[in-house]
């Protein structure tokens, strides 16, 4: 059966932000020490940083990086991460001692490594307004004031200019140090906007939220006025404190609940008026959540005990095909809902689950890092229609529930000046080929087409330290005729950009 798609470049719909294609790193295992920051590995560079990982986020044009959490920042003060001598503390959000030696320099530098804007997300649970104002002019002061001056004090004459901001992290959840009620947080964001943007009107203010009409009615009401950016998290196979991994199927399911936590942001924003005024911050996604057990079901466990369990979010046979054809459909999502999400953070962008896996004497690119290589490198940068009358199904049994799955997610973009179409095309079928016949609408010029792709030998299919390229991009030339449809064969679990030029 061949599933017929059509395009029509003409009908614009909307301009893709490249910070959607954006990345998080918290304080938490082993992301910043012994990932991105590791002073004594011989494949560190003057600052600490592992140039390898550097290398692979510049690859992937990392656009920007949120910092230094999650549930990390809310009770992280940042003035103990700043200047010559620095003090060690307990980590109450994760029960470990907090070296301090990577603080905001050092992220500032980082980010410059790498190309990224850095993103600042404060601390709403045990900070004060006042905390996060100051962390402002400490980046973003020329000279003015105590923290501008200390900023210069430690090395840094020039402004650090940062530009994103977010007000808390998850102050909504119970689990999070700081809790605070929607009644409480629409009051606190708004006292801490006013501070802050007091000391720079430039910044961009994102705020904690959830898709929760009470909360957003609150939090809105009071501080809408400051904010540039609600941020929303999506974590869908909950393996918090059980890291019992969901098969493939299921993945499959997962991909399919994707656009409701759009849809309500969407919805919200535009009952309370501030449609095309606040834009939605996906700014911590993955399919998977961390595995971090004890914690925050406050179990008397000794903290030894808390921080060792992390470690089995290392095992890069945990991330698989089913990684990649989630991160695919999460952009195209992004992609579709372009005129409202302008930001999403992969959540994170080394180890626990993240995109890059670092040990002693290099990394892996796990199978997530080849989906970001697709998308940053191939897709366009203008969103257009695309529709299909029909498309394949499969049926999966998640949470015991079953779902019907379209095989098929497509979504078209052209290049800059539209003389180039760039489609995604995921097939999330566990093991189908899919025939497509693309009508590519007025765009007819085309001479060539190179379908790139990730697919496995199989959907369990990972990259370890000794198959590092198990899964890797290839690029396979289409036969193509000037005015005539394009047909492509695609494989199951499989992502794929079409170029045609
Ligand atoms: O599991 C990690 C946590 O997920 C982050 O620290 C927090 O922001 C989110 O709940």
């Amino acid at each position: 059966m061949q599933m017929q798609v059509f395009i029509e470049p003409k009908r614009r719909i909307g301009r893709r932000d490249t910070k959607i294609y954006g990345h998080f790193l918290e304080h938490f295992h082993r992301q910043i020490y012994g990932g991105v920051f590791d002073p004594n590995s011989i494949l560190a560079n003057g600052m600490g940083f592992r140039k390898d990982v550097i290398q692979a986020l510049k690859e992937i044009k990392t656009p920007i990086i949120r910092w230094p959490g999650g549930c990390f920042v809310s009770s992280y003060h940042w003035k103990d991460g700043i200047g010559k001598s620095r003090t060690a503390v307990f980590d109450k959000s994760w029960r470990v001692e907090e070296p301090n030696s990577f603080g905001t320099d050092e992220f500032i530098d980082f980010c410059r490594e790498t190309g990224a804007e850095p993103y600042i997300c404060t601390n709403a649970g045990t900070g004060s307004p006042e905390d996060m104002s100051d962390w402002v002019e400490y980046c973003n002061l020329k000279s003015e004031g105590k923290w501008a001056k200390a900023r210069i004090e430690n090395g840094h004459e020039e402004p650090h200019g940062v530009k994103y901001w977010s007000i808390g992290n998850e102050n909504y959840g119970q689990w999070e140090i700081g809790a605070k009620s929607a009644d409480e947080w629409g009051r606190f964001v708004l006292e801490s906007a006013k501070m802050m943007k007091r000391v720079d009107p430039s910044i961009e203010l994102l705020a904690a939220s959830i898709t929760d009409i009470e909360w957003n009615l609150k939090l809105l009401k009071e501080a809408g006025q400051f904010l540039d950016w609600i941020s929303i998290h999506g974590y869908w196979d909950k393996i918090w404190f059980t890291n019992k991994l969901s098969d493939y199927e299921s993945c499959m399911a997962y991909t399919t609940e994707i656009e409701e936590p759009i849809l309500k942001a969407e919805s919200i924003l535009g009952a309370l008026g501030y449609s095309g005024k606040i834009r939605i911050a996906f700014d911590e996604w993955n399919l998977r959540g961390w595995y971090h057990p004890h914690v925050h079901q406050f179990e008397n466990v000794p903290a030894e005990v808390c921080a060792k369990a992390r470690d089995d979010n290392d095992f890069n046979a945990s991330y698989t095909m089913a990684d990649a054809v989630f991160n695919a459909c999460f952009l195209n999502q992004c992609l579709k809902h372009c005129k409202t999400v302008g930001m999403a953070n992969f959540a994170p962008a080394v180890n626990t689950r993240g995109a890059i896996y670092t040990f002693e004497n290099g990394i892996v690119k796990r199978p997530t890092y080849y989906v970001f290589e697709l998308y940053t490198k191939y897709m366009g940068d203008e969103v257009v229609d695309v529709w299909m009358p029909d498309n394949e199904y499969f049926e999966v049994s998640c949470e015991g529930k079953a779902v019907r799955v379209p095989s098929l997610d497509i979504v078209a973009t052209v290049s800059g000046n539209g003389s180039q179409l760039r489609i995604a095309i995921v097939n999330r079928h566990p093991d189908k080929t899919i025939s497509v016949k693309i009508d590519s609408g007025s765009y007819r010029e085309f001479t060539t087409a190179i379908l790139y792709g990730i697919s496995g030998d199989s959907k369990n299919a990972y990259n370890d330290v000794h198959h590092p390229d198990r899964v890797c991009t290839t690029a396979e030339p289409v036969k193509v005729e000037v005015d005539k449809d394009i047909n492509v064969e695609i494989k199951p679990h499989s992502v794929n950009i079409l170029v045609m030029t």
